[in-house]
C-alpha cells in the first residue's frame, strides 16, 4: 500500500489540496441499450467482431473494478499488458494511475471502475480509428447505464474527444467541469503520457483535485 508521501513522490507534486466548491449535477439519463445485464454485456465484449481489432487481439477487455462505483475512469484502450491479463491499466500507465486514484482516497475497484473507449488492443499500440470508437461505442454507453456513475475522469484526449465529441485538446478541455448525459466529467491527461511529460504532472494534480471537489459536493457525507 502507497502511503501518501509515495503518491505525491509518484506524481512529481506537492502535497497541498484543498476541496472547493464545484458545480452541482442532475441525474444520470442514458439512453436505452441492447445490453442490460453485466452478463449480457461481457458475452458481448468477450465475442465481439464489430471491428477488425478482434483479428488482432489476444481478448476482448471490459473493464475493472466496482460495478456500482460513484467513480468511472475511462481510458483509451488496451496495451500489451492489458491485451495479455484481460484487465485496463495493468502496465507502467497504470501503476501511475493506481498512484494518482490513492492521491485523492481512491483505490481500484473500491467505489472506482475503470474501462477503456475500446475493448481491443490496436496493433503497435496505434490511436484508435474512428470506426473503431464508433463500434464500441455501445459498450461504453452500456456501462454508463449499468453502473450509474456520479462522476466520470476521462484519462488523456482520445477518450476526452470522443466523450465530449470535440477535436479540442486536452489542455483546453481540462481544468472545468464537463458533463456526459448529465454526469459531471472532468478530463485530465493520459498517464502513459504523465511519464513522459513532467510539467503537467502539476495540472493533473489540479484536475483530480477537481474531480475530488466536485465528487464532494455532489455526496456530502464523503
Ligand atoms: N492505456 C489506456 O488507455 N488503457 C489501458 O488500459 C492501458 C493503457
Amino acid at each position: 500500500m502507497l502511503s501518501q508521501d509515495d503518491v505525491f513522490t509518484e506524481l512529481g507534486i506537492g502535497p497541498v489540496w484543498r476541496l472547493r466548491e464545484a458545480p452541482s449535477s442532475t441525474p444520470l439519463t442514458a439512453p436505452c441499450s441492447p445490453f442490460t445485464t453485466w452478463d449480457t454485456l461481457a458475452e458481448a465484449v468477450a465475442h465481439c467482431t464489430a471491428c477488425k481489432l478482434h483479428q488482432t487481439r489476444t481478448q476482448g477487455v471490459l473493464g475493472v473494478g466496482d460495478r456500482h462505483a460513484d467513480w468511472l475512469i475511462i481510458g483509451e484502450a488496451p496495451g500489451a499488458d492489458e491485451d495479455a491479463q484481460g484487465e485496463p491499466f495493468v502496465g507502467q500507465a497504470g501503476k501511475l494511475l493506481d498512484a494518482m486514484l490513492a492521491a485523492i482516497g481512491l483505490q481500484r475497484g473500491n467505489n472506482v471502475y475503470i474501462t477503456n473507449v475500446l475493448k481491443s488492443r490496436p496493433p503497435g499500440n496505434r490511436d484508435p480509428a474512428p470506426d473503431e470508437i464508433a463500434a464500441c461505442r455501445p459498450y461504453l454507453l452500456a456501462q454508463i447505464e449499468l453502473i450509474q456513475p456520479k462522476l466520470i475522469l476521462v484519462l488523456g484526449r482520445v477518450a476526452a474527444q470522443s466523450l465530449l465529441d470535440t477535436q479540442e485538446t486536452v489542455g483546453r478541455l481540462r481544468g472545468r467541469v464537463h458533463a456526459f448525459q448529465n454526469v459531471p466529467l472532468v478530463v485530465t491527461y493520459h498517464p502513459a503520457y504523465l511519464l513522459r511529460s513532467l510539467p503537467d504532472k502539476a495540472r493533473a494534480w489540479e484536475d483530480l483535485c477537481l474531480a475530488r471537489r466536485t465528487y464532494a459536493s455532489l455526496t456530502p457525507e464523503s
